[in-house]
């Protein structure tokens, strides 16, 4: 099977790509990447020789690259997205574009080359907030309500896919999962900006009260999902995906990161809550549990030693990663 991935040099699509490749060692892959600040080369360093894989580099919103990528192609898995609600806030302009406009791109091209299946990554964050207090979940029937430039872009992405589906025919599924954690993570995310900030000596910045809640997913664990879908996932169907944790307010997430290093919680600097700062996301995960036989294999606490140690491990990735661009980011994120 020929597989057209993009963004495979982001986070979870170079984690996605490697998995692929590992258990599936006769299909190839094609990578249809833009590089911008979050695409990193490095993050599949250790399969760019092999035979069964190769990159393309141009943007999901130019319709000729889209179109040469195409050939022989019979699934895509739709990773390539503006991903970060911070920088959505202080710039909605890419997300607009990339999330709603590439992937519009995407699914005509899908229909022209007759793709078999076009599976569409997306997040919990379409479907809003939850009370702290609520015992509530996200499941494939919640109302969407997204609340930030980054969930409202990804929330039409979702709205397209479904209706090329329903009009066209076009043989999709979708998948709405939760916070990922794990290698790779550009470290503007909670996870990684935390454990690199302290190899660094650094202060973590925690948002607000610190009392935001997020449904933690192992990286391997959604690959494995995103896989399972593919193989036995009904088309037309979303199924959510989320991780094995209780709720675990940002604050004690921060505070077992510090205790696996070795900190106290003196670390920790509260700094200005982000706007429109969605409280609670919970994920039920019971259809892809019941219908595909899916659950996350990974307990947070143990994924969470495993994500340090990597970082711990691959120095010289996060700090080159933190060079450059990220330091004028840092500055316009975190200096007020
Ligand atoms: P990321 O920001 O780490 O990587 C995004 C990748 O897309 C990068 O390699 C980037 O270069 C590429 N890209 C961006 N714009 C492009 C364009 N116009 N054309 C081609 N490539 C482009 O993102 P991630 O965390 O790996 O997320 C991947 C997908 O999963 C996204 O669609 C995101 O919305 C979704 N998602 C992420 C999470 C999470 O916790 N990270 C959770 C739920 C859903
Ligand atoms: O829920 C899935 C979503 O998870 C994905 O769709 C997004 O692509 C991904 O970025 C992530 O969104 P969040 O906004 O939840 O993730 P982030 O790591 O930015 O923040 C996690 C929580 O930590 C959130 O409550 C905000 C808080 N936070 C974040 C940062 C970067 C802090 O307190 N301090 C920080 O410096």
């Amino acid at each position: 099977m020929k597989i057209l991935v993009t963004g495979g040099a982001g986070f979870i699509g170079a984690n996605f790509i490697q998995y692929w490749l590992k258990k599936h060692p006769s299909d190839s892959i094609v990578n249809l990447d833009k590089l911008t600040y979050a695409g990193n080369l490095e993050n599949l360093a250790q399969i760019k020789e092999n035979k069964n894989y190769s990159f393309v580099h141009g943007d999901i919103c130019d319709p000729k690259v889209v179109d040469s990528a195409f050939e022989k192609v019979e699934t895509i898995v739709h990773f390539a997205a503006d991903s970060h609600v911070d920088r959505s806030i202080l710039d909605p302009d890419p997300f607009i574009k990339t999330n709603i406009e590439g992937t519009y791109v995407l699914l005509k091209a899908s229909l022209k080359h007759g793709v078999k299946r076009f599976h569409h990554v997306s997040t919990d964050e379409v479907f809003g907030s939850l009370d702290i207090e609520s015992k509530e979940k996200f499941t494939e029937k919640t109302p969407y309500d997204p609340r930030s430039p980054y969930s409202a872009s990804k929330a039409a992405s979702d709205h397209l896919v479904r209706a090329f589906h329903e009009t066209f025919g076009l043989p999709i599924t979708i998948s709405n999962c939760s916070n990922n954690f794990g290698p790779y993570q550009f470290p503007e995310k909670l996870m990684s900006l935390c454990i690199t900030n302290i190899l660094e000596g650094k202060k973590v910045p925690v948002y607000g009260d610190g009392l935001n809640i997020r449904d933690w997913l192992y990286v391997e664990d959604h690959c494995e999902a995103i896989e399972l879908i593919l193989e036995k996932g009904a088309v037309g169907e979303t199924y959510l995906v989320g991780g094995l944790t209780e709720d675990i307010p940002n604050k004690e997430a921060v505070s077992r990161i510090l205790k696996l290093m070795e900190k106290d919680e003196k670390e920790i600097e509260y700094v200005k809550d982000r706007p429109g700062h969605d409280r609670k996301y919970s994920v039920d995960w019971s259809k892809i549990k019941t219908e595909l036989g899916w659950e996350p294999k990974h307990s947070f606490d143990q994924a969470l030693k495993e994500t340090v140690d990597w970082y711990k491990n691959n120095e010289a990735w996060w700090k080159h990663v933190k060079s450059g661009e990220y330091k004028n980011y840092y500055k316009q994120q975190y200096s007020s």
